[in-house]
């Protein structure tokens, strides 16, 4: 299949894109660059020996998007580009709104234009919102969009409306909306991993950073929850298992709107998480308990069954398998 990947230079997007290139599609990246290096390519190519098609556009680009995707003859696109820290999401509402839904409303018009019909779309699981004690075993099924705490949250939801939508528009368009939970970990290579410009928000890259010596001391946001160890418990999946799902999805891909949660169904908290990172690195890192951080679930987990029941698609890899890529990645950036 010759596929356009929209962030194919960011995290999950390179993944995704080594992992098609791998099962033999032809992978073109439309990215602005904004959150990701341009070198990604070149590392995209040593670990497949193949160097993507690159476009340098933003998705706000309404006509050069268009240009990208007429005649160019993809048969689908999976699309990642958008921002996607959630306290900026707070601060700066507007340019999120703009960029991740203006975004995707382009890139769908230029879909339409250029009859593309295939669409997998990054979501979160963000789109539950507070689901009380059933967060720990979020079902596809479960309403969304209530008690969304932040405008990154808030897009993900709108978007998946759109998409429906746009489905019912016309019945001929494909769909698979992949409800992602904690990607973690590195491609095995150690090419490529997660490598944010900026302070980073979640809990591995702080953890790397620390790691690193580049922040002072890892905080853990609150150890009084009522979990096992008193620490939040996350789903985290190896992003080249997470990579693989949108594979799945794409073989699987059928007229109108499919959702699928893409996690491991096992809950894993901060403290054991810290503590196998430490085991694997050799050495202990600076951390204290702080308070809890606004917003945060006590326990956040999928029920994974639909994506094995309809993709054939499950996690392989384990939390100890990331951080031992992670890790790899690590020293390579050295
Ligand atoms: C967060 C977002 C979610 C988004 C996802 C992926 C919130 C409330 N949720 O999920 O919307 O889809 O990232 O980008 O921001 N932790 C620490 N210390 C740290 C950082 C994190 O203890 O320095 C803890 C958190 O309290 C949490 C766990 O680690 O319990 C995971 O945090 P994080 O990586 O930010 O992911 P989520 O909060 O699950």
């Amino acid at each position: 299949m010759k596929i356009l990947v929209t962030g194919g230079t960011g995290y999950i997007g390179s993944h995704t894109t080594v992992e098609l290139i791998r099962a033999g599609h032809e992978v073109e990246i439309l990215d602005n660059l904004f959150n990701s290096k341009i070198e990604v390519l070149d590392k995209i190519e040593k670990i497949t020996g193949v160097k993507p098609k690159f476009y340098k556009v933003d998705l706000l680009d309404y006509p050069t998007t268009l240009d990208v995707l007429k005649n160019a003859g993809f048969e689908a696109v999976i699309h990642f580009a958008g921002m996607k820290a959630v306290g900026e999401s707070v601060e700066k509402p507007l340019t999120y709104y703009e960029n991740n839904i203006q975004g995707t409303v382009n890139l769908l018009k230029a879909m339409r234009e250029a009859e593309v019909k295939k669409l997998v779309f990054s979501s979160s699981a963000t789109v539950y919102g507070d689901k009380g004690a059933d967060s720990a075993r979020l079902v596809e099924t479960m309403t969304t969009g209530v008690g969304v705490t932040n405008p990154y949250g808030w897009t993900k939801a709108m978007i998946e409306q759109i998409i429906k939508d746009v489905c019912v528009a016309d019945p001929k368009f494909e769909a698979t909306i992949l409800r992602y939970f904690n990607p973690v970990g590195a491609d095995k290579s150690g090419l490529i991993g997660e490598d944010p410009n900026g302070i980073p928000n979640n809990l591995m890259p702080i953890v790397t950073k620390v790691y690193q010596g580049k922040i002072d001391k890892l905080v853990i946001y609150g150890d009084d929850y009522e979990t096992e160890d008193g620490s939040c418990e996350r789903d985290f999946i190896h992003v080249t298992d997470l990579a693989k799902g949108h594979l799945a999805a794409l073989e699987h891909s059928c007229p109108g709107v499919s959702i699928y949660n893409l996690g491991s169904g096992k809950a894993t908290s901060v403290f054991e998480i810290v503590a196998a990172f430490e085991k694997l690195a050799g050495q202990e890192l600076p951390k204290e308990i702080g308070a809890r951080r606004a917003g945060d679930l006590a326990v956040v987990c999928a029920n994974p069954a639909l994506a094995w029941e309809k993709l054939g698609w499950k996690t392989e890899l384990t939390i100890e398998d990331a951080i031992a890529d992670t890790l790899r990645y690590l020293k390579n950036l050295e």
